[in-house]
C-alpha cells in the first residue's frame, strides 16, 4: 500500500497533483481543505466556526482535524491501494497523530513536499481567486496563509526527514513536469 502526504505551501499544487496521482495510481484522495469547505456549505454550527477560521487564513485546531482523519481512515474500502493526504498534517502534532493512527493499521506514509517560490505562490492564488470564490484567495489572506505555513507547517519537514521518508519536488515547473518528478519518487518508494 502506498500512502502519500502531499505537502507544500498554499498554491504549491497539492490539489492539482493529487488529481494526477489519483488518475494514474488509483489512490484515495483526502483534501482536508475540501472536507472543511464542505462542512461550511452545510451551514452547521461547526461549519460557521470553521468558516471564521479559514477565511482568516488560520489553521483549524488539531483536535478537530484528528476526528476528520480518523473517520476517513476507518471508512476506507478494504481494497484501498493507498491514500493521498492533501493538506494534512499541517503541524508537528498532526504529524505525530497521523503516524500513530497509521501504525494502528500497520501502515506508513511518505511525504512529498512541493517547493515553490513565494512570488509564484502569490501569483497563482491571486489568479485562482478571480474565479475560485474562496474567501481566503485575496492578497492579505494569502500572505497570512503563507506565514502560517512557514511557522506551523514547515517544521513537519524536519519530522519526516528524521523518519527517513521525506522527498522534495521542485514545484516551480509546469504541472506536467512536477508530476514527472512525483512519478519518479513513487517508483522509488515502491521499490523500498
Ligand atoms: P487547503 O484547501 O488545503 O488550501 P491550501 O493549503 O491553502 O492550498 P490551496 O488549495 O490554496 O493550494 P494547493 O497547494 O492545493 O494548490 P492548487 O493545486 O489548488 O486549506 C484551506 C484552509 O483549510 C487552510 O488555510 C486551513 O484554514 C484549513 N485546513 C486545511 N487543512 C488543515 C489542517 N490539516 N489543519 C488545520 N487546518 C486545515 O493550485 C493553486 C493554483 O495554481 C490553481 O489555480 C492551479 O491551477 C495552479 N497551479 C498548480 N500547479 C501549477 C503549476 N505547476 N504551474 C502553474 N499553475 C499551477
Amino acid at each position: 500500500m502506498l500512502n502519500i502526504i502531499l505537502s507544500g505551501a498554499p498554491g504549491s499544487g497539492k490539489g492539482t497533483q493529487s488529481q494526477f496521482i489519483v488518475e494514474k495510481y488509483g489512490l484515495q484522495h483526502l483534501s482536508t481543505g475540501d472536507v472543511l469547505r464542505a462542512e461550511i456549505k452545510t451551514g452547521s454550527e461547526l461549519g460557521k466556526e470553521i468558516d471564521a477560521i479559514i477565511s482568516k487564513g488560520n489553521l483549524v485546531p488539531d483536535d478537530k482535524m484528528y476526528g476528520v482523519i480518523k473517520n476517513y481512515i476507518s471508512s476506507l474500502p478494504k481494497d484501498c491501494k493507498g491514500m493521498i493526504f492533501d493538506g494534512y498534517p499541517r503541524t508537528v502534532a498532526q504529524a505525530e497523530s497521523l503516524t500513530q493512527l497509521l501504525k494502528e493499521y500497520k501502515m506508513e506514509a511518505i511525504m512529498i513536499d512541493l517547493l515553490v517560490d513565494e512570488q509564484l505562490l502569490i501569483q497563482r492564488l491571486i489568479e485562482r481567486g478571480k474565479i475560485s470564490g474562496r474567501a481566503d484567495d485575496n492578497l492579505n489572506t494569502i500572505r497570512h496563509r503563507i506565514a502560517v505555513y512557514h511557522n506551523q507547517t514547515e517544521p513537519i519537514t524536519e519530522y519526516y526527514l528524521h523518519q527517513g521518508n521525506y522527498f522534495a519536488v521542485n514545484g516551480n515547473h509546469t504541472v506536467e513536469d512536477v508530476f514527472m518528478q512525483i512519478e519518479r519518487i513513487i517508483s522509488l518508494a515502491n521499490k523500498i
